[in-house]
């Protein structure tokens, strides 16, 4: 195929394998956000297929060329479990656990990079617009703009920025920034993220900024303006509303309330099984509350789905170990033979089987220790279209910035925790329908695609106003 006016890289591709060997849309929102923007345009979606050594050649689906990205065993080890999620992200997310600083992963993270960057100057047409996603590919915008200084070039960083007394720990601290000050747009969660990475830009490169305005100096002397400003990503949230609305899935929400025993309360976590979205505190709190006797089996369930993630970093492996032990700890302590206390789920389902979880669900507990943004709060507001259902949600999640009307609880804060679940156990029903029509407002009003289309139309003005010469 000919060039592509539109492009976007990410580490991974949009698509998982089917059981035939086939092809099928991954779940994930962003992939729904772009694509009325790739159809539109004939985009490219350059990133990895999600397996070693699979080399397959670019392929057309559903409206959008793929180009597949090799990755080798090794690469999977050093650049995406190793220096991406045992080194970035851990760092990114406030050390929650510790980062590892490896030389030898730093090295398979450039040069991964770089054959990103490269993958994606080849699929871009000549004026191309870019569009770079996430923290395994910080350093494509510089490679790229080196390569192709006739891009347009967006970045958007999903996961948190963190404050620079934590960010100048890593030891490639420059080259992380001038990789991402390659981009025109830099595109963050929250605005304490922008926030924190121009504080780092002023520090490290003494580069001046002003509103989200940074000067990124050229080789001839002369001076572009970067932008970096928080673009809170959100979901398709009417998507939600219509799966909520079909009677086979309000018929399998009821249906699991009568296979968990009926009880009066269902409490729901939904999360991939990762160390910062707090999912131990969340337990903590609720076998507190079984041991206090403020709820019994017999009235109380929580559900924990924990989907399976990076199964072959250490982190992950430790976590899950500590998760089942406690859940297999008060479970022991607390069941009856008709009544569980936590119905744990390592498993990953569809999105029609989540809805009718959310619709179940009495209340939802989103406890995350840091988070980018949290879509599954998001989910479970837009999927409640009776106004009913208590939205427990920790301030350290970027979704509190938008959701001020959930019931906000710091997860260190067992006490408050255990409180605020109590309160959400015992919330009357006008209560619960107030603060979640405020909730749900915030959720339509804003989009997975208009997150989409201001992003695009920043990157837009910054593209005129380079055309303008200024
Ligand atoms: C987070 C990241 C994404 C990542 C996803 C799943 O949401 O921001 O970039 O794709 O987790 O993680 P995985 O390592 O399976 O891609």
């Amino acid at each position: 195929m000919s060039q592509a006016e539109f492009v976007v890289v990410a580490n991974r591709l949009p698509v998982d394998r089917d059981g035939d060997g086939g092809w099928r849309r991954s779940p994930g929102g962003l992939v729904t956000a772009l694509e009325p923007v790739m159809r539109g345009s004939e985009g490219a979606w350059v990133g990895w297929p999600g397996q070693a050594d699979l080399e397959i050649e670019p392929f057309d689906f559903e409206g959008t060329h793929l180009v597949p990205v090799v990755l080798s065993a090794d690469d999977v080890e050093l650049y995406y479990e190793g220096f991406s999620n045992d080194t970035i992200w851990p760092l990114y997310h406030d050390v929650i656990a510790a980062p590892r600083y490896s030389r030898e992963w730093w090295n398979a993270y450039v040069e991964v990079n770089r054959r990103f960057a490269e993958a994606a100057a080849a699929a871009a047409a000549e004026g191309a617009t870019v569009w770079v996603q996430d923290y395994q590919l910080q350093l494509v915008p510089r490679f790229l703009r080196e390569a192709r200084p006739d891009l347009t070039i967006g970045y958007f960083h999903h996961i948190p920025f963190p404050a620079y007394g934590l960010f100048s720990q890593l030891p490639w601290r420059r080259q992380v920034l001038e990789g991402l000050l390659g981009a025109d747009v830099i595109g963050f969660q929250r605005v304490a993220d922008a926030g924190n990475f121009a504080r780092a830009v002023r520090r490290q490169l003494r580069y001046e900024t002003k509103a989200s305005g940074i000067r990124v100096p050229r080789e001839d002397g002369s001076v572009r303006i970067a932008l970096a400003k928080a673009f809170p990503i959100s979901i398709d949230a009417e998507s939600y509303v219509e799966l909520a609305q079909r009677p086979e899935i309000q018929a399998r929400a009821k249906e699991i309330r009568a296979e968990l025993g009926n009880p009066k309360k269902v409490l729901l976590g939904v999360d991939r099984l990762d160390y910062t979205k707090g999912i131990r505190h969340r337990i903590k709190a609720f076998g507190e509350l079984l041991q206090d006797q403020r709820i019994s089996v017999e009235d109380v369930t929580l559900v924990q789905v924990a989907s399976p993630s990076r199964e072959r970093v250490e982190a992950y492996v430790q976590l899950r170990d500590e998760i089942e032990l406690a859940v297999g700890r008060i479970n022991g302590d607390f069941d009856t033979t008709s009544h569980t206390a936590i119905r744990y789920l390592h498993q990953a389902y569809p999105r029609e089987e989540m809805v009718a979880l959310y619709l179940a669900a009495d209340v939802m507990l989103v406890t995350a220790l840091r988070d980018g943004m949290n879509l599954v709060a998001k989910e479970y507001v837009a999927s409640r279209i009776d106004n009913r259902g208590v939205l427990v949600l920790s301030e350290f999640a970027g979704a509190a910035d938008e959701l001020g009307s959930a019931l906000l609880i710091n997860p260190h804060d067992i006490q408050g925790l255990k409180d605020a679940i109590s309160r959400a156990i015992e919330m009357q029903p006008a209560e619960q329908g107030r603060r979640m029509r405020t909730l749900r407002r915030r959720v339509r009003d804003h989009d997975v695609e208009d997150w989409s289309r201001e992003f695009l139309a920043a990157l837009a003005s910054i593209h005129t106003a380079k055309e303008g010469g200024s």
